[in-house]
């Protein structure tokens, strides 16, 4: 891929976003929410790419794959009027069927439109599936990790809101109740993650998201995330008690332990 193709997808992005264009100032403030959160997801990778010394090329596809890899939120948002996967579609296949249908990807090699592809299509699996090729393997984790960050910054800002003004499409409609099951901190002291379906409120929503930190990959990501303190911010915002600290003293130490041995 070369500049010019690079410029040519952003220039296609901002175009096809305008095909989106929503009358009532609520909805339309969900697609913008999509919209920053993809600029900020090519910053993010931007960084983390850098950090990490790639080529050029790499830098270009990671740039790309983060460009588009939520375009399926505009047409599944249009659609259905919700960002929850399971009541509507799955985002990733729906960013694909839309790069497909204008052909945006023509422009590159086989295995460039193929790497780009699949890491879109698994940024939002619970888990990269095995047997893929090195190059795949290094896009989605590029992707993976450039968005948790990103959907931790959103989170944070969404709760930093007067209560009445918030967009509940972030929280994916869940309940209020302040409750989080001790089973949904297990899991994460298991370095492991709930499903999405078996949510029930927000603030296990938010567990769910800081225990996102041990699928994180790379150096840069953990220096961003220490920097932001995110975790420590959506930590502030859940009931004070001892499983939450432990939770947070679980993670920290994770956090400086991947920044030393890398
Ligand atoms: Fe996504």
């Amino acid at each position: 891929m070369n500049d010019e193709q690079l410029y040519f997808f952003q220039d296609w992005f901002k175009h096809h976003l305008l095909t989106f264009q929503e009358s009532d100032p609520l909805h339309q403030q969900s697609l913008d929410l999509k919209e920053e959160h993809t600029f900020r997801v090519c910053a993010a990778i931007d960084r983390i790419v850098s950090g990490l010394r790639l080529s050029e090329n790499d830098h270009r596809i990671a740039v790309v794959t983060a460009l588009f890899h939520d375009l399926g939120r505009f047409p599944q948002y249009q659609k259905y009027r919700t960002f929850r996967d399971p009541d509507s579609d799955n985002h990733a296949k729906l960013s694909l069927s839309e790069l497909n249908r204008h052909h945006v990807l023509q422009p590159l090699d086989f295995s460039e439109r193929q790497i780009i592809s699949r890491a879109i299509f698994f940024h939002n699996r619970l888990r990269i599936p095995e047997n893929q090729d090195q190059q795949t393997i290094l896009h989605c984790r590029l992707i993976r990790d450039a968005d948790k960050v990103d959907i931790l910054r959103v989170m944070n800002e969404h709760f930093q809101i007067e209560e009445s003004r918030r967009n509940p499409v972030i929280t994916l409609g869940l309940g209020k109740e302040r409750l989080v099951r001790e089973e949904v901190y297990r899991l994460l002291f298991e370095g492991r993650t709930m499903s999405y379906t078996k949510l029930k409120t927000i603030n296990e929503l938010k567990v769910l998201q800081m225990s996102w930190v041990f699928d994180i990959n790379f150096r840069p990501t953990f220096e961003i995330l220490k920097e932001g303190n995110d975790i420590g911010k959506l930590a502030a915002t859940l009931p004070d008690t001892v499983l939450l600290r432990e939770a947070l003293d679980f993670i920290n130490d994770y956090i400086e332990r991947r920044l030393q041995s890398e």
